[in-house]
């Protein structure tokens, strides 16, 4: 048995986690829980001093569940890269967003590898996190590291594990999500195989870092497809006056071949919107062009535009110019019940609506102001004058927390981008997809 697998079956191993955000910082506190010492890095002080003081930014870690790991001296944190020396196993899990123009933007995870190139210790395991294209670990990861003269399978391991992290899912979550481990040699898949079977009751070896990282952007390539797939019904819908919610709701009940997705104002999130264009970008490499990519893209980037368009003629019939309307948005959150806005669908329709000359505002239990090109909103509080005073409510996330009955009540006109309102018949209610 390999020393780092007895120190990690023994839990004596010490795991770093690199970037300390919506995936690694629950990654530090499931390993910290499964009694191993764990040392976070991230170049933000905030979010070091946060961590060390037991303070959570993430809502899916509870400042108690934090607290307790740090009380117990199993989680410190720290902005000091060279520590990360002092550990056996240590995971990247630093951003992989995309350049102005759509293409990967690596910067982080090469930067990251140098830090850890100049402090490699034989032994270690490193295991990229990250989401990438295929071949990143390989390409990217690895010569980086082995510009430190040690060598991969001889003085230390690389493998890749995809992070399969939902926001806001309390089914779902580090422990019965199956984990995807594929290392550069087997013994990198045995050791990450190890590591992380002492946090997740499934762990699923594949041949390369190749195959886990296709499979991770081939996840969310679906979802994008499906969506994009879904967001072109609703508009067809529209068009015939059958009500795509029903239709979904019907085609559901099919106990095989299918699973529901649903429309909405666009896409959203750290993954989807952003991932797939790092598979589109490498196969550019094999003169291949990823087409089912670039169309489901296509039809969800344009949701937001279609949204504007709906409200617009909602406003129309009801003998009112979006220009000067008073439009109140309810969620920012680029889905319901998380505070996560980045690339949310709202923004953009906040954005285009101001464009056009709306009095935008917003409320989102979850997140308190929001910067746009043209300012910071701060939430306005749900009230029944605030729904009553503006011209239009959108629905934009259906957080559960809204009361959509009282919504309704108290607006003149409500557009419902998510089918919170299904079912419902009301001269003042206007849906997506229907
Ligand atoms: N958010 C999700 O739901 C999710 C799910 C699955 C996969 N992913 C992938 O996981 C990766 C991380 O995403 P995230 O949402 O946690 O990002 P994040 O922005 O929430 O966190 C990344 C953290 O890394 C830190 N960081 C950046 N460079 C660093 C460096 N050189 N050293 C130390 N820290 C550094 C940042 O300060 C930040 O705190 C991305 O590749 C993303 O695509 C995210």
């Amino acid at each position: 048995m390999l020393k780092l697998e007895e120190k990690i079956r023994s839990k004596s191993a010490k795991i770093g986690i690199v970037g300390l955000g919506y995936v690694g910082l629950p990654l530090a506190v499931a390993f910290s829980e499964a009694g191993f010492k764990v040392l976070g890095v991230d170049v933000q002080r905030r979010r070091v001093d946060a961590v060390n003081q037991g303070q959570s930014y993430i809502a899916d870690v509870s400042a108690e569940r934090l607290q307790a790991v740090v009380a117990n001296n199993l989680l410190q944190a720290t902005t000091e890269q060279s520590r990360l020396k002092e550990t056996d196993a240590i995971c990247i899990c630093v951003p992989t967003p995309l350049t102005k123009t759509k293409d990967p933007d690596l910067s982080y995870v090469t930067h990251e590898s140098k830090e850890i190139a100049k402090c490699l210790q034989p032994g270690q395991l490193i295991v990229l996190e990250s989401t990438t294209y295929p071949g990143t670990t390989r390409e990217v990861v690895l010569p980086i590291l082995e510009s430190s003269k040690l060598r991969v399978g001889v003085d230390f391991y690389l493998a890749y594990s995809p992070e399969r992290f939902d926001p806001g899912n309390k089914k779902h979550g580090i422990r019965n999500t199956p984990k995807i481990v594929g290392g550069i040699n087997s013994q990198s898949t045995e050791l990450a195989q190890v590591l992380y079977s002492q946090i997740a009751e499934t762990v699923v070896p594949v041949s390369c870092p190749e195959v886990a990282e296709m499979t991770k952007i081939f996840e969310n390539v679906f979802r994008s497809v499906n969506i994009a797939l879904v967001n072109e019904l609703a508009q067809l819908c529209h068009n015939m006056n059958v009500s795509v919610w029903e239709v979904i709701d019907a085609a559901s009940t099919k106990p095989f071949g299918y699973m529901p997705f649903y429309p909405g104002p666009g896409i959203g999130g750290h993954c989807i919107p952003l991932d797939p264009y790092y598979l589109a970008s490498k196969a550019r490499e094999f003169d291949f062009h990823t087409r089912f990519i670039e169309l489901a893209a296509e039809i969800n980037e344009r949701m937001p535009y279609y949204v504007v368009f709906g409200i617009m003629e909602a406003l129309n019939t009801r003998g009112k110019g979006l220009n000067g309307a008073r439009v109140l948005i309810l969620g920012v959150a680029y889905k319901k019940d998380v505070e996560d806005v980045r690339e949310s669908p709202s923004l953009k329709l906040t954005q285009l609506l101001s464009d056009k000359g709306a009095k935008v505002s917003y409320n989102d239990p979850y997140t308190l102001k929001i910067k746009l090109s043209q300012g910071e909103l701060t939430s306005v509080a749900l009230t029944k004058e605030n729904l009553s005073s503006a011209d239009c409510v959108v629905i934009a996330t259906d957080h559960s927390c809204y009361d959509v009955d009282e919504v309704i009540a108290h607006s003149k006109l409500v557009f419902d981008a998510r089918g919170a309102t299904r079912g419902l018949k009301d001269n003042n209610i206007v849906r997506l997809g229907e």
